[in-house]
């Protein structure tokens, strides 16, 4: 399985990645987006998308070429590298996104995958089951059941030459994702889709969708590529990357443009109500609002804005990854819309999952709301409270400086790590940039690395030297602890 996917540089369960992709003789840089190409319409040729916009894989519809009167036997004969003009990777869906909008489709899994074989697809897809949001368990656990089946089929498909990849579906149960993750990863197939988010995003329930990603990838593993199948907005790939995502597909660029929406990183905005441009990009930096909505090519410049936009937001997320500052930047776009801060929130409630991956040591952390407080490498250092040794008495002030006059040992507490070792007080990631004006969240959660020091510690006599701390944080601690 893995083998064809190494990752290399991580940060909370984000990471850049390298996906080999045999057939197409390419390795494609993770995490990325894969522009959909409409073989009908497309206003931005894919020859382009490679060679303007950086793309290295993009992904196209086997079912609307295998129901193509037009195009069926062309891509028959000349392959679809030769169609489609593309020079990196493509992968292929399957029609099992027009079997949930119609409810049916004309062709059967063994027939589409092995027409994705006979055009030369690089990665293709069975045709899974894209159980929706609002589902009853009972029809989620059977339509699971059948798509299983279909992975399996599908895994005779795989071949040196083609990969193939496995929708991990399961609506939003997480047990049934969970078991989803865990089946697909044990088919042997390459690549793993999180399927039937595209309800989600649309009606803005990014806590779910986060909650949905995070079931697959415990079933998963953190070893092999995942991919978030239909999500294309840029305002939300920090924080799909940051929950493990390493391939989005994106139509949005394209859908979007077609009816006047300007993407930007923290949400959409309408070309009519723009009066400037917030952007650099060749389209923005050479055109205002105005004259881009009376030009006669409207759609392909917005098409390209949104491009340009949404892999600059790519480039920034891998720096991010590289630069420990992933979690700044999922913050920050956290603040851009309501939805994604729901979406921050639940990928904060998955810190334990999150950490298992992150790494130890990163630039300095920066307390940016009380949502910082909430993330994995305060839980980290949590853990490594309970494992400390410690001496007969210690004091926890607020400034080691605070009182000479005790003769015990005495180390700082600082919310929201709460109690710091001297050895570790120069270190990630104690040595924190944090406001002077903190939230009561961080004090909170100060409090409980006190307690849970406490409570694991029980023979050694605590003192705690703070001052201006909130009730509810105080109210965390123990009777054991005295207060000066
Ligand atoms: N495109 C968007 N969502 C899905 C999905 O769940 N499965 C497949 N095959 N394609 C999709
Ligand atoms: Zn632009």
């Amino acid at each position: 399985m893995s083998e064809i996917f190494e990752a290399r540089d991580w940060d909370g369960a984000g990471r850049i990645g390298r996906l080999s992709v045999p057939r197409a003789g390419v390795t494609v840089e993770t995490p990325t987006i894969m522009p959909v190409v409409n073989p009908h319409i497309q206003t931005i040729p894919p020859r382009a998308l490679a060679e303007r916009f950086g793309a290295e894989i993009l992904i196209t519809n086997s079912y609307i070429l295998h129901g193509s009167e037009d195009l069926r036997e062309d891509v028959l004969d000349q392959g679809l590298h030769d169609l489609l003009d593309f020079p990196g990777a493509i992968m292929t869906d399957s029609g099992s996104f027009q079997l949930a909008e119609y409810g049916e489709i004309d062709v059967t899994n063994e027939e589409i995958l092995n027409f994705q074989r006979e055009i030369g697809s690089d990665i293709a897809t069975p045709v899974d089951i894209p159980t929706p949001p609002d589902a009853e368990r009972e029809t989620a656990k059977s339509e699971l059941e059948t798509t299983q089946e279909r992975l399996e089929a599908a895994a005779e498909f795989r071949s040196e030459e083609m990969l193939v990849s496995a929708p991990v579906q399961g609506s939003v149960y997480p047990e049934l994702r969970e078991a989803a993750g865990e089946h697909a990863a044990g088919t042997g197939l390459d690549v793993f889709p999180v399927g039937a988010v595209v309800p989600l995003m649309n009606e803005y329930r990014y806590g779910e969708m986060i909650d949905v990603v995070a079931a697959a990838k415990c079933g998963l593993g953190p070893a092999p590529p995942v991919h978030l199948f239909g999500a294309g907005h840029p305002m939300m790939f920090a924080l799909a990357v940051a929950a493990g995502c390493d391939l989005f597909d994106s139509a949005a660029y394209a859908i979007y443009a077609r009816d006047g929406r300007y993407l930007t990183v923290r949400g959409t905005e309408h070309l009519s109500d723009l009066d400037y441009f917030p952007c650099s990009c060749p389209v923005c930096a050479e055109h205002t609002p105005k004259e881009v909505e009376n030009h006669d090519e409207t759609e392909r410049l917005l098409s390209e804005h949104n491009l340009y936009i949404s892999f600059g937001e790519i480039r920034r997320i891998k720096q991010a990854i590289r630069s420990g500052t992933l979690l700044e930047l999922v913050e920050s776009r956290a603040r851009g819309h309501p939805a994604m801060l729901d979406g921050y929130r639940a990928l904060l409630s998955h810190a334990e999952q999150l950490e298992r991956t992150d790494p130890a040591s990163k630039s300095t952390f920066f307390y940016l709301s009380g949502e910082s407080a909430h993330r994995p490498e305060v839980l980290r250092h949590h853990r490594r409270l309970e494992r400390l040794s410690l001496p007969e008495s210690v004091l926890l002030a607020t400034n080691s400086t605070h009182s000479s006059v005790h003769t015990e040992e005495i180390w700082t507490v600082r919310p929201p790590f709460g109690p710091i070792p001297p050895e570790l007080s120069e270190t990630y990631p104690a040595n924190a940039e944090i406001p002077d004006r903190l939230d009561t969240e961080a004090y909170e959660m100060g409090a409980r690395g006190v307690a849970s020091l406490a409570s694991t510690h029980p023979d050694c006599e605590i003192t705690l030297a703070v001052e201006g701390w909130p009730e509810s944080a105080l109210a965390i601690l123990p009777e054991s602890i005295a207060r000066i």
